[in-house]
């Protein structure tokens, strides 16, 4: 049976001998989506980090199969359309986090996860929800950007 799942809001399918292929190859090889890093391989930096039914998950360590029947969000597909970042975007370029980039976009999409889980973050929700690594050491602006973050999200709901 073919692996079918709706990618960035479009369905996608994969060839069953695919199942065991880890999501984040399927991502950046098969879809040529780049913006999914790989840094570890063993679930441990959240580089390659992508949203699953809403929920912050490791690609790297995620089956293609285990994909089967969820929405997948990738950092091309986080912003509504060309002309509208999310509000998350928004504030990463406010707060000009990122340093070299690597993780950002697993950064931003960790980000998206707590806000919708925890609206107004305090610094130690932050700290607990937002476990992947930045060699660069943003994490003071990362923490900086995420209060932005959910201001703009409050204020844009008024
Ligand atoms: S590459 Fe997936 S957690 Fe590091
Ligand atoms: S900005 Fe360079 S690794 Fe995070």
């Amino acid at each position: 049976m073919p692996i079918e799942f709706t990618l960035n809001r479009q369905p996608v399918t994969a060839a069953d001998d695919k199942a065991d292929m880890p999501l984040l190859w399927f991502v950046r090889e098969d879809l040529r989506l780049k913006g999914t890093k790989f840094g570890c391989g063993i679930g441990q930096c959240g580089a390659c980090t992508v949203l699953a039914n809403g929920n912050a998950v490791r690609s790297c360590v995620m089956r293609l199969a285990d994909a089967k029947g969820m929405s997948i969000t990738t950092i091309e597909g986080l912003a509504s359309d060309e002309r509208r970042l999310h509000p998350v975007q928004e504030a990463w370029i406010e707060i000009d986090v990122p340093q070299c980039g690597y993780c950002q976009s697993g950064q931003i999409l960790s980000a998206v996860a707590l806000l919708a889980r925890t609206p107004n973050p305090t610094d130690a929700d932050i700290d607990a929800a937002m476990t992947n690594i930045c060699r660069c050491g943003t994490y003071l602006r990362i923490r900086k950007a995420v209060k932005a973050a959910a201001l703009l999200n409050r204020t844009s709901k008024l």
